[in-house]
């Protein structure tokens, strides 16, 4: 199918002005690729990559967020909790949104993600982006499972886009849960086009409040706290 006819398609089920934004976006998402001289737009399966903790069967494969949507959510995220908080991306891929979160005023970012060679990239690509001696943020790729990772008592931003099977988020709110019980905080959890499976575990935990839902750039985030 022809370029023209796939975009006449798109108009047709989700209007003109989703479609223009979409593309306007991911012509922003090229513009940033350039500029930092980076690749974090090409989707990576699981298959060809090294996981030695954790399941890769209930695991989703790499694909990056986008720039735009990001750098409108992160803010907001940073408006819901305390001033020193840490921001987590759950599966960090190729670590797009921690070089967002710190661009937004984050100084505390953490991707956590189990494929080793993403890692490699996303320390690569922080690398690149922010010179090692830079002392105005901190930036750890953790390289294990999500349900391995450690919650640290400052971390209250909580990223997840599509990254494992419900039975994995279950684990991670239990962990989260758990860790604001030992240490009181607000906590924000935004997750990416939240879909039935993901809001039914979210039913699990009625201390989890579904506070926003919100859509920027055709891209929708809805927003969790624990108070
Ligand atoms: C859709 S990508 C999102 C990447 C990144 N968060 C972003 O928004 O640009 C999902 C990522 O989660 C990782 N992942 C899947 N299951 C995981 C697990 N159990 N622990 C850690 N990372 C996981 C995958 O390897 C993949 O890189």
């Amino acid at each position: 199918m022809g370029i023209i006819t796939r975009v006449n398609n798109l108009v047709r089920q989700y209007g003109f002005k989703a479609v223009f934004t979409k593309i306007v976006g991911q012509a922003f998402d090229r513009f940033y690729e350039w500029r930092t001289g980076i690749d974090t737009l090409s989707i990576r399966k699981l298959e060809t990559l090294t996981v030695s903790s954790g399941s890769k069967e209930l695991g989703n494969y790499y694909e990056g967020s986008r720039v735009m949507p990001l750098r409108c959510l992160i803010p907001i995220m940073r408006s819901m909790v305390a001033a020193d908080s840490a921001f987590v991306d759950c599966g960090c891929g190729k670590g797009k949104v921690l070089l967002i979160a710190a661009e937004c005023g984050v100084r505390q970012v953490c991707g956590v993600e189990f494929a080793h060679e993403l890692c490699d990239i996303a320390r690569a690509n922080w690398q690149r982006v922010y010179r090692s001696d830079d002392q105005s943020h901190h930036c750890e790729i953790v390289c294990s499972d999500i349900l391995q990772y450690d919650i640290r008592d400052n971390d209250s931003m909580f990223f997840l886009f599509n990254p494992f099977d419900p039975i994995v988020l279950k684990g991670l709110l239990e962990r989260i849960f758990q860790s604001h019980r030992e240490c009181p905080r607000k906590i924000v959890i935004a997750v990416a086009f939240l879909g039935s499976e993901y809001a039914d575990v979210f039913l699990k935990f009625p201390a989890f409040v579904r506070k926003k839902d919100v859509i920027y750039w055709a891209c929708s985030f809805t927003l969790f706290t624990v108070e």
